[in-house]
């Protein structure tokens, strides 16, 4: 069984990639994504908006610690001005998304670190057919670069077929930055300065000692120290059911969370939402969604490749899914491979063990693309 199972995942992803190699995404598969974005213009989905004018909505928290800088009130009494603008253009017959956003979430965040709004403003080819790129590490060393290095997300490690570029402040960190979250709060690499991951961290050869000292609040997001950027590292539980949370609080002094994360941040998925859901989107233009498929059975993270994507065997797009293990969100810009070794920086890694689902899942997949192929 075990060796059956292995032929299939290999052969599996290579007919995916011989199958479905061109595609890309449609005008309308762009505006539709734009509009799960939680915007608070009017120009969405269809024209960019001037970021000093375009309309804001107000966010009202009265448990902070400290007022984000430029707000109203009087903590523990905030009121600050969210603004997000998600919208799709052609130009030379390409098809881009724009995401401008001033970072600030849309639920309470704990600490004394103040918030700030930012102007970030990056565009992208809205899911571009992957023609060039394609992530295959050797060995497991270079996994282990490609996917746990902290600047593994940056810019020059983009692929050029997704023509990012960077409109917003070119100050703050966005380094490690992988996307952008549905609600405008940028997502980063789960990955700490220390080359590990920053959750269940292991180190290795190409890990170092800097400190990763950072307190990670009920939603698993933090307040950047050096910027004040609010960021997410983790499949986020306060996208979409944040009064389910205690966000005025720290992970730690949450149950649940300070137990074990993992299970708490796929609960508000699996209690309030076992379905598609858009997370977000990654700088290099793919979607990123949820844990659960459109059919409300969850992603097996065994599907996944290297790069913690899919690719959509009947559309060819490719997906990021956000799950549990590492490396979380986005590991590397993909599509990847799928290999036998994991990588070594996390004590959270998909199990490579066989379960009768996940055969069921590839039997599944082998029989639709034997479908394709006789059509
Ligand atoms: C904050 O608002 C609450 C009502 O929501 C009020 O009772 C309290 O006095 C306010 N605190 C400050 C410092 O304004
Ligand atoms: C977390 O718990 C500690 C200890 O009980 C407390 O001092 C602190 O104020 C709490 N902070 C937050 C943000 O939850
Ligand atoms: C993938 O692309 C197709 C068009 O090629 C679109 O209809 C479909 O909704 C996309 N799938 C997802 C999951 O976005």
């Amino acid at each position: 069984m075990q060796r059956i199972k292995k032929k299939l995942f290999f052969s599996i992803p290579i007919l995916l990639i011989l199958f479905s190699w061109s595609k890309g995404g449609t005008v309308f598969g762009c505006y539709e994504t734009a509009l799960a974005f939680k915007n608070t213009c009017n120009g969405a989905p269809y024209y960019a908006e001037d970021w000093n004018t375009f309309v804001t909505r107000d966010v009202t928290c009265n448990q902070m610690q400290i007022c984000p800088v430029g707000s109203t009130g009087t903590a523990p009494n905030c009121t600050w001005k969210r603004k997000l603008c998600v919208t799709c253009s052609q130009q030379d017959g390409q098809l881009f998304m724009r995401i401008q956003s001033n970072g600030l979430p849309d639920h309470c965040v704990p600490g004394k670190v103040a918030l700030q709004e930012r102007v970030i403003d990056v565009k992208f080819r809205f899911d571009p057919p992957p023609v060039t790129f394609f992530q295959k590490p050797s060995n497991v060393d270079a996994l282990n670069h490609m996917i746990c290095d902290f600047d593994s997300s940056s810019e020059s490690n983009l692929p050029s077929d997704s023509m990012f570029r960077n409109y917003g402040e070119k100050t703050i960190s966005i380094i490690n930055m992988v996307g952008i979250a549905a609600n405008g709060v940028p997502m980063y690499n789960g990955n700490s300065p220390r080359n590990t991951d920053y959750f269940y961290p292991k180190d290795w050869a190409g890990s170092n000692q800097k400190n990763v000292d950072q307190d990670i609040d009920a939603c698993l997001g933090a307040i950047q120290p050096e910027d004040g950027v609010y960021h997410y590292w983790f499949l986020p539980p306060c996208l979409y059911h944040a009064d389910k949370i205690q966000t005025s609080k720290y992970c730690d002094n949450v149950t649940d969370c300070f137990t074990d994360m993992a299970s708490y941040s796929k609960k508000i998925y699996t209690d309030f939402s076992n379905t598609w859901t858009l997370i977000g989107m990654a700088k290099d233009g793919h979607k990123i969604i949820g844990p659960y498929t459109a059919g409300n059975s969850e992603f097996d993270c065994q599907a996944l490749d290297i790069c913690n994507g899919i690719r959509d065997s009947s559309s060819g797009n490719y997906t990021y899914v956000a799950v549990t293990t590492f490396p979380y969100v986005v590991g590397c810009y993909g599509p990847g491979a799928y290999v036998t070794f994991n990588s070594v920086c996390s004590k959270n890694v998909c199990s490579f063990g066989s379960s009768l689902f996940n055969n069921l899942i590839l039997f599944g997949l082998l029989a639709i693309l034997m479908l394709h192929s006789f059509y």
